[in-house]
């Protein structure tokens, strides 16, 4: 089997995988492609970003991090949808953000100020000019509760600057079809006298995030896996994978924010490391961090895991005041009472229910999750192999075996991004084939990490797509399949440029 890395430029590319070797977990490129080398840039504009400063390294603390301590008397802070703010609610968080840019350029030292505030993810992505940074909190399960602490620390130190300790965060609802456009209050006015606004969007107040990458379907997919592994993303470690919100809409939003044409990554929003510097990104990871709790209540067997290499990771970040504290992954999972925020559409009442603080407390096993039925039609894999049925019922069990294709070892250079549709047995599929149709198995979105070629490089990244519930039908009647992989950019444009190179496809049972 080749481990040669295959270069995917901005033609789609279709591999064939052989019935004999449909469900082996191995490289599909025994037959050599011939594809290596090819880097598009078809129509030759070029994307480029200006330089920003690269130096994130946070400031210095007086003393070591001290552990963190719910308080669990403290008040409640409802995040409400951001389209949906009252002028009083939009009012408070402006002033809030107001208060925290002042501070920044009255002492740019203070982790506080926004300009602090935007390193911190910036540390993760990209890090400091000595050639240190923070360890990769992307790409793996450190994804959702490492942004849930960033989001914490970064609201309370909003309520403290404007003395409000109820000042919440708002979260940008892009999944539903009325809230498609930059909320209201980012771009209201859309100019800087404005502190929720921030010059470098590409997208404009009147565009509207494509459906086909926050539609319904692609929600329900982001949502659909039963395992956290595919949720969450796998532990973290060089052979991690993201999981499916976050190399799925997360992804797409970043870029098109950036740019909505989706062709380029653009500071700041299309870029990891510059992306905290728009507090969009705050209204982004809000409505993120609600999607966990979306998934978590959506089945019992949704359940975050019991490992305590994940449970007692711990971050550090400076506090509403100013104090460096260290916080792990157990003190963050009900947000309710240990972080005292909710959201206004009830999301995490389940999660928030009591059990789930045991958690602090190792756990011996992982929860190994079996079938469990979901109120919805779907199809099921009788048979695998060429020997599908695709029998479809009003109401089945869902299938006890879970069929997942890997993109493995996925490279893409820090500065540039891709976003790439997936298609089975769908031969000449491109940018502008329906993604409405059974062919179509998903998308995964890469963003940019640094704004500058040669920076800290992107890791190897590996990408799930759980296809058990579209497969069977795709497969349907045929002993081979065929996926192709087709880059885009925006809604049905083939992008100018991808470089991106991957090292293995193939297709597993679990
Ligand atoms: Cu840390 Cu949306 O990225």
């Amino acid at each position: 089997m080749s481990t040669k890395p295959r270069i995917l430029g901005s033609e789609p590319v279709r591999f064939e995988l052989a019935r004999r070797r449909f469900l082996e977990q191995a490289s599909l490129f025994a037959g050599g492609l011939g594809l290596a080398g090819l880097t598009t840039h078809a129509h030759g504009q070029s994307c480029s970003n200006p330089v920003v400063p690269g130096d994130c390294a946070p400031p210095a603390s007086s003393t070591p991090a001290q552990r963190w301590v719910p308080d669990p008397a403290a008040p409640l802070r409802t995040r409400r949808n951001a389209a949906r703010l009252s002028a009083a609610e939009s009012d408070r968080l402006k002033a809030a953000y107001k208060a925290m840019r002042d501070l920044s350029t009255s002492n740019p030292q203070d982790p506080r100020g926004w300009a602090q505030q935007g390193n911190v993810h910036c540390w993760y992505c990209g890090g400091g000019s000595n050639g240190q940074q923070g360890e990769e909190i992307h790409s793996s399960w450190l994804f959702f509760p490492w942004h849930r602490c960033y989001l914490f620390f970064h609201e309370r130190i909003l309520g403290k600057l404007v003395g409000d300790p109820t000042l919440a965060l708002a979260y940008w609802n892009w999944g539903n079809v009325a809230n498609r456009r930059l909320p209201a209050p980012f771009v209201t006015p859309n100019d800087p006298s404005n502190p929720l606004f921030d010059a470098r969007r590409g997208a404009a107040p009147t565009q509207s995030v494509p459906s086909a990458y926050v539609g319904a379907t692609a929600l329900r997919r982001a949502l659909a896996p039963n395992d956290w592994r595919r949720f969450l993303g796998t532990p973290d470690g060089p052979t991690s994978a993201g999981g499916s919100v976050e190399n799925g809409p997360h992804g797409a939003v970043h870029i098109w924010v950036g740019d909505a044409s989706m062709q380029c990554a653009n500071i700041d929003m299309g870029v990891l490391a510059t992306a905290a510097r728009d507090p969009l990104f705050f209204s982004h990871h809000g409505n993120i961090d609600r999607l966990w709790d979306v998934w978590l209540d959506a089945s019992s067997t949704h359940q975050n895991p019991t490992s305590t290499d994940w449970l007692q990771h711990r971050f550090t970040f400076y506090d509403e005041n100013a104090t460096l504290v260290s916080i792990s992954v157990a003190d963050v999972l009900d947000h309710e009472r240990s972080l005292r925020y909710v959201y206004d559409d009830g999301a995490g009442r389940r999660a928030s229910g009591g059990t789930r603080l045991a958690l602090a407390e190792p756990a011996p096993e992982p929860v190994r999750l079996s079938a469990q039925p979901l109120a919805r039609s779907v199809a099921v894999p009788a048979e695998l192999g060429g020997r599908i049925t695709g029998a479809r019922a009003a109401v089945v069990p869902p299938p006890a075996r879970r069929y997942l294709l890997h993109i493995d070892g996925i490279q893409v250079p820090s500065h540039k991004q891709a976003v790439v549709r997936v298609f089975a047995n769908r031969p000449g599929a491109g940018p502008a084939t329906a993604v409405d149709s059974a062919n179509y198995l998903g998308f995964f979105a890469i963003v940019a990490k640094s704004a500058q070629p040669g920076g800290h490089a992107h890791g190897k990244q590996n990408v799930v797509l759980d296809v058990t519930d579209t497969l069977p039908e795709a497969q349907r009647g045929k002993t081979k399949l065929e996926v192709t992989l087709v880059p885009v950019a925006g809604d049905r444009a083939a992008p100018r440029e991808v470089d991106l190179t991957f090292e293995a496809l193939y297709l597993t049972e679990e």
